[in-house]
C-alpha cells in the first residue's frame, strides 16, 4: 500500500511533492516540437548531470544558464507541477527531461521528431544512489534496511516502477535516429568524448575550447560546488545533505561496499531473467 507520499499513475510510484492529476495530464497532453530535446532516465542514473549538459550544448558553450538557474527550471522534468510553468512561451529549442516509460510519453512525441537521449546506469548503482535519496528526502518514505530495500527495488515498488521496466521499454523503441543510447558509465569514463557524441547527435557542433569548458563545468567535483545543480537552495527540512548530499559520489561500482554476497546473486539473478530479451551488453555486464 502506498503512503500519502505518492502519486499513483499507471502503476507506477510517483513523488507526491511534485506530481499530480494536473501534471500528468499537463505531460499527456503535451505538444512536442520537432525542436525539443529530451532526455530520459531511471532516477538516480544522471538526470541532474544532463540538466547541466544539455542546456551548455545548447547554447554553444556559454555558462550563464547553468550558473544561474536551477536545474529543475532550466530543463524541467515533463511530468512535475512546475514544467508548465517554466515550459510556458519557453523558445525552442526547449530541453526537458522525464522519468516515463517509453509508452507512456505524450502522444505527440511519437510524431515529432524530437530527439532523446536515454541514459542507463547500473542497476546496483542506481539502487544504491536510490537508497541513500531517500534517507535525505522527507518527501520520500524511509527506505528501511539495504536488504528491505533492494526487495523494493527488485519488485518494482520504488519510484517509476521497475528499473528493468523501464530500461525495456526504452530499449524497444522504434525511434531509429532520434534515440541516442548512452550509459552513466561511459559518460564517467570520457565526459568530453560523450559530450561530443551529443553535440554532433544534437546537430550542434562546439569548438574544441567549447567542448572542453562544458566537459569541465560537467565534471563531478564542479557540479558538486555549483550551487545551481547541487540542491543546496532547497530547504534542509525537505532534502538534508548531512544526511546524505544529493550529488554524493558520483562514481562507478559503489554497489561493490554495500552489496553482500547473497544480495548481489540475488539481484544479478533477477536482472538476468528480466532482461534476457535484451540484445545489449551494458558496460557493467563486462566485469
Ligand atoms: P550517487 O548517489 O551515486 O552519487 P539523478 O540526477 O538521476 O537523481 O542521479 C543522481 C546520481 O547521479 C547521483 O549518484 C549523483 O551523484 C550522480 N551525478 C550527478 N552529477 C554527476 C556528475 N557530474 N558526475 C558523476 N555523477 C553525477
Amino acid at each position: 500500500m502506498a503512503s500519502d507520499k505518492y502519486f499513483l499513475y499507471h502503476g507506477l510510484l510517483l513523488p507526491a511533492v511534485a506530481h499530480n492529476e494536473e501534471s500528468l495530464k499537463y505531460a499527456c497532453d503535451f505538444k512536442v516540437h520537432d525542436q525539443d530535446v529530451f532526455a530520459v532516465t531511471y532516477p538516480k542514473s544522471g538526470t541532474t548531470w544532463m540538466q547541466e549538459i544539455l542546456p551548455l550544448i545548447l547554447n554553444g558553450g556559454d555558462l550563464t544558464p547553468v550558473q544561474s538557474i536551477p536545474n529543475w527550471d532550466r530543463v524541467p522534468w515533463l511530468e512535475e507541477t512546475r514544467a508548465s510553468l517554466v515550459l510556458k512561451g519557453q523558445p525552442s529549442p526547449r530541453a526537458m527531461v522525464s522519468h516515463l516509460p517509453y509508452h507512456l510519453m505524450p502522444p505527440s512525441f511519437f510524431t515529432s521528431k524530437a530527439k532523446v537521449i536515454y541514459v542507463t546506469r547500473n542497476p546496483k548503482d542506481v539502487m544504491v544512489s536510490s537508497f541513500y535519496f531517500h534517507k535525505m528526502a522527507s518527501f520520500l518514505d524511509d527506505p528501511g534496511t539495504f536488504d528491505e530495500f533492494l526487495d523494493k527495488f527488485l519488485s518494482g515498488q520504488v519510484l517509476f516502477g521497475k528499473w528493468t521496466d523501464h530500461v525495456k521499454s526504452w530499449y524497444s523503441s522504434d525511434l531509429g535516429d532520434r534515440i541516442l543510447y548512452i550509459t552513466y558509465e561511459e559518460m564517467v569514463k570520457d565526459l568530453r568524448g560523450v559530450v561530443e557524441r551529443f553535440s554532433r547527435f544534437l546537430g550542434r557542433e562546439l569548438s574544441k575550447e567549447a567542448l572542453d569548458r562544458v566537459a569541465k563545468q560537467c565534471y563531478f567535483s564542479n557540479m558538486k560546488t555549483n550551487p545551481m545543480s547541487n540542491y543546496s537552495l532547497v530547504p534542509q527540512d525537505i532534502m538534508d545533505s548531512s544526511k546524505s548530499p544529493f550529488l554524493r559520489k558520483g562514481i562507478v561500482g559503489d554497489w561493490k561496499n554495500h552489496f553482500n554476497p547473497e544480495q548481489d546473486a540475488k539481484f544479478t539473478a533477477v536482472l538476468k531473467e528480466e532482461t534476457k530479451e535484451l540484445d545489449i551488453k551494458f558496460p557493467w555486464e563486462e566485469e
